[in-house]
């Protein structure tokens, strides 16, 4: 599992690597209409909306595009992203990911069930630990796209968490993300959402 992880950081690494950097100065003027869900600096208000702010660019860049293209469904945002051109996704993707993430306070009920699974998986049920991809900070990798976790909204984690499960969302490469969800309980969702929300 640790070589398949490697790998796998390798190749989405390369991949990410090949995006050209974006102007987030230029980026935040072509925001204005993210901010009434996202809010202005990407910490959005409400939890149906995830947090942008201080999210990895690679990440950022990447969803855009899945979500441009459909590939990703997000209603919300139907035609929103059609006039934004290369240049434009690139440069929102700077501008959100220069801003800094609030975090919020983790119950510490949920850090002790969810920080061993964070850290070390659960070999019972061969769920990997979400550092290896994740970071022991919930940082994430900007180089290989893999989204940062700390300061996230607990009820959007969850529902990712759980559409991933179900396949709903299916973007994540190689299916890494849905065949780790597919062997979460409802109650280490729950746990881990609440964990990542504080983790820092
Ligand atoms: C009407 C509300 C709305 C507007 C306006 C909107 N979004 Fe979103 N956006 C959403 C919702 C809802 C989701 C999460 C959907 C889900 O649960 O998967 C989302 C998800 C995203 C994601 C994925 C985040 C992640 O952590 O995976 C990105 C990136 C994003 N939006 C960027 C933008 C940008 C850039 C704009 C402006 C050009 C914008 N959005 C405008 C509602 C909105
Ligand atoms: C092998 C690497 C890997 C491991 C291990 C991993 N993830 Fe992920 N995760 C990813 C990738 C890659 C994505 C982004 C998929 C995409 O491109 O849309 C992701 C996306 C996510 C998202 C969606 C973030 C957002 O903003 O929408 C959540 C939540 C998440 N992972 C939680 C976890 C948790 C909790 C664990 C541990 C149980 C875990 N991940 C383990 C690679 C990994």
């Amino acid at each position: 599992m640790k070589r398949l992880i490697a790998g796998l950081v390798m190749t989405v690494g390369m991949a990410g690597l090949a995006h050209a950097a974006g102007n987030a100065d230029a980026g935040k003027s072509k925001t204005a209409v993210c901010a009434a869900c996202h809010g202005a600096d990407g910490n959005s208000a409400s939890p149906t909306f995830p947090k942008l702010a201080g999210q990895n660019e690679q990440y950022l860049l990447k969803q855009l595009h899945d979500i441009k293209s459909g590939k990703r469904k997000v209603l919300p945002m139907t035609g929103i992203l059609d006039n934004l051109s290369e240049q434009d996704l690139e440069d929102v993707a700077a501008y959100f990911s220069s801003q800094t993430t609030t975090i919020g306070q983790a119950d510490p009920k949920q850090v002790a069930i969810a920080q061993p699974l964070y850290r070390g998986g659960d070999l019972a049920t061969g769920v990997p630990a979400c550092s290896a991809c994740h970071g022991p900070r919930g940082l994430g990798n900007n180089p290989a796209a893999f989204p940062r976790l700390s300061g996230q909204h607990p009820e959007y984690v969850a529902l990712q968490l759980k559409n991933f499960r179900s396949g709903e969302r299916d973007n994540d490469p190689a299916m890494m993300m849905r065949q780790i969800a597919a062997k979460l309980t409802d109650a280490q969702i729950e746990a881990l959402s609440n964990y990542v929300s504080g983790l820092h």
